[in-house]
């Protein structure tokens, strides 16, 4: 037996309460309504996760965006099944991350469009290509690049994992694009009189 488990105390009068047998209250999933609505007071950056197959560019505005470990470097993006980026993102291996300015919340709309047009989706943002082929976001606050190492089941979404294998943050980046309440909010450290947040 280790420590921890020898500090665990048990109050065994709490479990002669009838009310505390699990049968008599079985945990039900919560209804949808109220998981959104406790998620949308979850505030998360914004990214756009890009990916080319076969010379195509795929590319989505994902919030389920997360470090996940410094060594080795891991980065996580969950990855709706459903959505076309799903699978292209599994058969390339390979995947960029930009994470948005609120000056792009455009792209952020553009690209969450559900059946755009895939060809010349990204046609008019300015981008570069990093080491995997992705397309990168010329503007964006910072780039990553990543090979996927795991993809975890996630009920409708998949959990990519991906080693980073690239990154770089441009200098005086404009202010973050967060997304909160369902609405995109602009956070900036800076002092800008100008800005309404
Ligand atoms: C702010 C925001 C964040 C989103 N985050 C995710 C995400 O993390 N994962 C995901 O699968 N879809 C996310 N979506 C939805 C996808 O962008 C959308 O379903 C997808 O672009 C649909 O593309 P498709 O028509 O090619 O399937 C998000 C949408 C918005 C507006």
């Amino acid at each position: 037996m280790t420590a921890d488990h020898q500090s665990v105390h048990h109050d065994q009068s709490a479990h002669d309460q009838p009310h505390d047998h699990p049968d008599d209250h079985p945990l039900a999933p919560v209804a949808e309504a109220d998981y959104r609505a406790a998620m949308a007071r979850f505030a998360s950056g914004v990214t756009i996760v890009t990916t080319c197959l076969d010379g195509v560019d795929h590319a989505m505005t994902a919030s389920a965006f997360t470090s996940v470990s410094l060594s080795p470097p891991l980065v996580l993006v969950c990855v709706e099944k459903i959505a076309r980026f799903h699978s292209a993102v599994l058969s390339a291996g390979t995947w960029g991350v930009s994470v948005l300015t609120d000056d792009h919340h455009h792209v952020a709309t553009r690209l969450a469009h559900r059946g755009r047009p895939l060809r010349g989706q990204l046609d008019g943002i300015p981008v570069h290509r990093g080491l995997t082929g992705a397309a990168l976001l010329s503007a964006a606050a910072a780039r990553l690049e990543c090979r996927t190492v795991a993809v975890h089941d996630g009920g409708d979404h998949s959990i990519v994992v991906g080693e980073v294998v690239g990154s770089d943050t441009p200098p005086d980046p404009a202010p973050a694009l967060v997304y909160y309440a369902g609405g995109y909010h602009a956070v900036s450290t800076r002092t800008d009189p100008d800005l309404q947040v």
